[in-house]
């Protein structure tokens, strides 16, 4: 093969879908730094709180991910986006955070906390635990911008955070399967069954509350240190 070819319009082609890739990749990378930089805020509440809360820590665990290619073009083709802009602008989960306390306050504790936060610029908060979805989907999800500090420039990146309980987590991944399976033509019957597990685990969110405040008073009532 002489050096023309390699120069000819098959290599072109080949070196555009090259360079569309490398722009997707460097466009991917600044959520994924964006996702580093909220994750190092979330461990620092979570480490800082279960040091001075006494092991009483509103964060269980925390999860994190960064949207997969295939399921992000499949969502920039449903809401129209002609360029990584529109991507920018209409895709606000490609970087996205899980938060899972133990209680429906700590919920509201953390998404507080992470509100004072001076750098962190409140896109929006949507609170399905006041308003659940018709389906009983409970959760606090907050978009937030972070600055992501770059060798020549400051970009500001967007984080989707989505804040629950323990519970509200156990429903939330089992109603994903069962959507997943029946690729969201869920038998009349089992969507029964999900309200009716949701309006349990409400029960079980107040009843844990509930017991937890009891079990504090008591312990702050018995032990004056902790007053
Ligand atoms: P997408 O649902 O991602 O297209 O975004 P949206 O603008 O509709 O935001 P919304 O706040 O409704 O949901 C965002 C995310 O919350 C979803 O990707 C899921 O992770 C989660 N979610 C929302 N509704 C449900 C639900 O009914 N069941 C479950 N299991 N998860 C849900
Ligand atoms: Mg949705």
């Amino acid at each position: 093969m002489s050096s023309s070819d390699d120069d000819g319009p098959d290599s072109e082609a080949a070196n555009d879908f090259l360079s569309v890739s490398e722009e997707l990749e460097g466009f991917l990378m600044l959520y994924r730094f964006g996702l580093e930089e909220m994750m190092t805020k979330v461990n620092i509440l979570k480490q800082e709180l279960t040091h001075t809360a006494s092991y009483d820590c509103p964060i269980e665990h925390v999860t994190f991910r960064l949207k997969r290619t295939t399921a992000l073009a499949e969502k920039a083709r449903r809401l129209g986006c002609t360029s990584l802009e529109d991507v920018r602008e209409l895709v606000s989960d490609i970087a996205g955070i899980r938060v899972v306390c133990s209680f429906v306050s700590d919920a509201y504790t953390v998404l507080e906390m992470l509100q004072r936060q001076p750098d962190v610029r409140v896109v929006q908060i949507k609170d399905y635990i006041a308003d659940p979805k018709p389906s009983g989907y409970k959760s606090l999800h907050l978009i937030v911008e972070i600055p992501v500090f770059l060798s020549d420039r400051t970009e500001r990146v967007r984080v989707e955070i989505q804040i629950r309980t323990v519970a509200m987590d156990f429903w939330a991944s089992l109603e994903h399967k069962i959507h997943y399976k029946y690729q969201r033509a869920v038998p009349e019957r089992l969507r029964d069954e999900l309200a009716g597990v949701a309006a349990a685990t409400d029960r079980l969110d107040q009843q844990m509350e509930q017991l937890h405040r009891d079990s504090r008073g008591t312990r702050e009532s018995r032990d004056p240190a902790t007053r």
